[in-house]
């Protein structure tokens, strides 16, 4: 199983639209797969398909930190937000393509999704809190949105000048 390369921003795919994953097959299956072993590896909680390079509609997240803990992965195919709460709640995120960088972002506190799984069955579930934040955040990325652009521009300047001086001293490493 393959651990794949994350974007870092950035990165003009990660700032695009994806599109709606119209088959889901073994290559869609295997993407899911390798996405979430990536996203274990990093370690992350979600992790969306433009994050490696691939613009279709496909998030993987687990949310469950208890220890000991059964782990969730799920899967999610052209998932969709279909209610939010009028309650808020604010979590401190940060993101796999932004790595060492976080900042509180307010967002509803509860969502209800409604999505496609890998055997091609219409699923929906209420989602609370870091689910619920989670879920949101990763959507975005879906629509070309990352965390740091709900802050302030001159906090997002300052984060993305973090971020190409990085992208610059990795490149240098090879
Ligand atoms: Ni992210």
């Amino acid at each position: 199983m393959a651990v794949l390369p994350i974007l870092i921003h950035p990165d003009p795919r990660l700032k695009k639209a994806a599109a709606p994953v119209a088959d889901i097959g073994s290559d869609l299956r295997r993407l899911a797969d390798e996405m979430l072993q990536t996203m274990y590896d990093a370690p992350g909680i979600g992790l969306a398909a433009p994050q490696v390079g691939v613009l279709q509609r496909l998030l993987v997240m687990d949310c469950v930190k208890e220890e000991g803990a059964a782990p969730r992965p799920m899967a999610l195919v052209n998932p969709r937000v279909t209610w939010t709460s009028d309650e808020t709640n604010v979590y401190e995120e940060g993101c796999l393509s932004i790595p060492e960088q976080y900042a509180e972002i307010e967002r509803p506190a509860e969502v209800e999704v409604a999505w496609t799984d890998l055997d091609g069955q219409a699923q929906s579930e209420r989602f609370a809190g870091l689910w619920a934040t989670c879920v949101q955040h990763e959507i975005d990325h879906l629509d070309g949105k990352l965390f740091i652009d709900y802050l302030k521009p001159l906090k997002r300047q300052m984060i993305t000048r973090k971020m190409v001086k990085l992208k610059r001293e990795l490149a240098r490493a090879g």
